[in-house]
């Protein structure tokens, strides 16, 4: 499906509401399953992906309602070691996190199993969690041998493990964590920074011990301690707004002249929320009100306001796995900075839906903004307050974040331009209402 977006929107005014976090959603269905007793779960995002380990988990066995908006579930757990055999190869869709997870989970089950999902996720590399299931005495291998699915997993008994992972990725530390949850001695993984770590505070609350530390180097060490048994909440477990879906109209307010913009219920942990601090330093006119915990996420209402002067900035470091699935985004606000943006230690966005150095480039400069890709990110040569936007049509590589972004920065083009972005039904991963809710801000006027 194509889409078409038409320059000079009227300005984003007013409130929205985000749909649920999708790193969230993925874990509540899949600790829940692993818990004793029945999780319920309001604000879960129906997104193809967290349908995608609904469907995994139902296939083994687990009893999932769904109501009928889907964002509310129910999970009927039956413990640790209640999953049954799937009849069939488990299809994780294009679901990355699904896919990395569940294969931990899989590592330490009495039977066997498969795990494959679309094209492009044949694609994603997989050695990074073969690698550490293995040293804990997982039998897991490449069905085609290129280190990606379909991963053939033969269920162990595990043991500990001391993991330096040469990336910061919460996929990659989940996976363990969770095929942790069955070793007989501690796991503990040492990240470069410490990257998202909801499964860290879902499992405290469901019971299991684990301990986060810095180290003097601001390497991040994660420790899991045998034994855990994981009882399902007594109280819903609420989701937040995903800051993630929450970045395209934080972005689209800073690019379209006149917005002022309440975002509701949004979720600001901050080892997630590093695009407010971004956008801080760009001098974007962003508050947080209303600042509350939902259960063991903190949360807030965001109040975005256009900001005519945009500043440049430099993003890598610690910075970057706080905001990796937003950099397309940013990216394409950097377009409205005075200076030249760059981001660095990013080449993660290599390995996601598809290649984001190489996908964001190419759309930015078919719109005509000049941009360059390095060997870790991009260089972003920001035009400011008079940024012009060219007609065009941008190839989504179908990577719902890249269909997303150019969507929002083609509202800032003029009266004539239009920007048709091809494959935008691929926003149904993490935002099936997307185009619903952007169409709703512009027809507001
Ligand atoms: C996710 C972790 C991130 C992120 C992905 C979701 C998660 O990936 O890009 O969209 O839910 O754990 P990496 O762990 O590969 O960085």
């Amino acid at each position: 499906m194509d889409i078409s977006i038409q320059g000079a929107a009227a300005p984003f005014s007013g409130e929205i509401t985000i749909p649920g976090d999708k790193s969230i959603s993925h874990r509540a269905i899949m600790l829940g399953a692993l818990s004793e007793g029945t999780t319920r779960v309001t604000g879960f995002l129906n997104g193809a992906d967290c349908l995608s380990t609904i469907r995994c988990f139902r296939d083994m066995g687990i009893a999932i309602t769904l109501s009928d908006d889907e964002t509310e579930v129910q999970i009927e757990g039956r413990g640790l070691h209640g999953l049954q055999k799937p009849e069939h190869i488990l299809n994780c869709g294009n679901s990355g996190t699904t896919t990395r997870l569940i294969s931990g989970i899989l590592s330490a089950q009495n039977f066997d199993s498969c795990v494959t999902g679309d094209e492009s996720i044949q694609k994603r590399p997989m050695n990074r969690i073969m690698k550490p299931l293995r040293e804990m005495g997982a039998s897991i291998r490449s069905q085609k041998d290129n280190g990606c699915a379909p991963l053939e997993i033969h269920g162990q008994s595990l043991h500990g493990i001391d993991y330096e992972s040469p990336v910061a990725s919460a996929q990659v530390k989940s996976a363990i964590l969770f095929a942790g949850l069955y070793a007989s001695q501690p796991v503990r993984i040492m990240e470069p920074y410490l990257s998202r770590d909801h499964s860290e505070r879902m499992l405290r609350a469901l019971g299991a011990t684990v301990s986060t530390k810095t180290l003097a180097d601001g390497r991040a060490e994660i420790t899991l301690q045998p034994g855990a048994q994981l009882i399902a909440p007594a109280a819903t477990l609420e989701i937040p707004g995903d800051i993630s879906s929450a970045a395209y109209f934080i972005s689209a307010a800073l690019l379209v002249p006149g917005s002022d913009l309440l975002i509701r219920n949004v979720g600001i942990n901050p080892t997630r929320a590093g695009i407010l601090e971004v956008y801080r330093r760009m001098g974007a006119n962003i508050s947080l009100v209303n600042q509350r915990l939902a259960g063991a996420e903190e949360v807030a209402d965001l109040h975005v306001c256009y900001t005519e002067n945009l500043r440049a900035v430099d993003i890598g470091g610690a910075l970057i796995p706080t905001l990796i699935d937003e950099l397309p985004v940013i990216a394409a606000v950097a377009a409205a900075a005075e200076g030249d943006s760059r981001i660095y230690d990013a080449a993660e966005l290599k390995v996601k839906e598809s290649n984001r150095i190489q996908t964001m480039v190419a759309g930015l400069s078919s719109l005509g903004i000049s941009a360059e890709e390095t060997e870790d990110g991009m260089i972003i040569h920001g035009q400011g307050k008079k940024l012009r936007l060219c007609s065009a049509s941008i190839d989504s590589f179908k990577d719902h974040r890249i269909a997303m972004t150019f969507a929002v920065l083609a509202l800032r083009g003029t009266r004539d331009t239009t920007v048709t972005i091809h494959d935008a039904e691929c926003i149904e991963i993490s935002y099936p209402n997307f185009f619903k809710d952007m169409k709703k801000m512009i027809d507001k006027e």
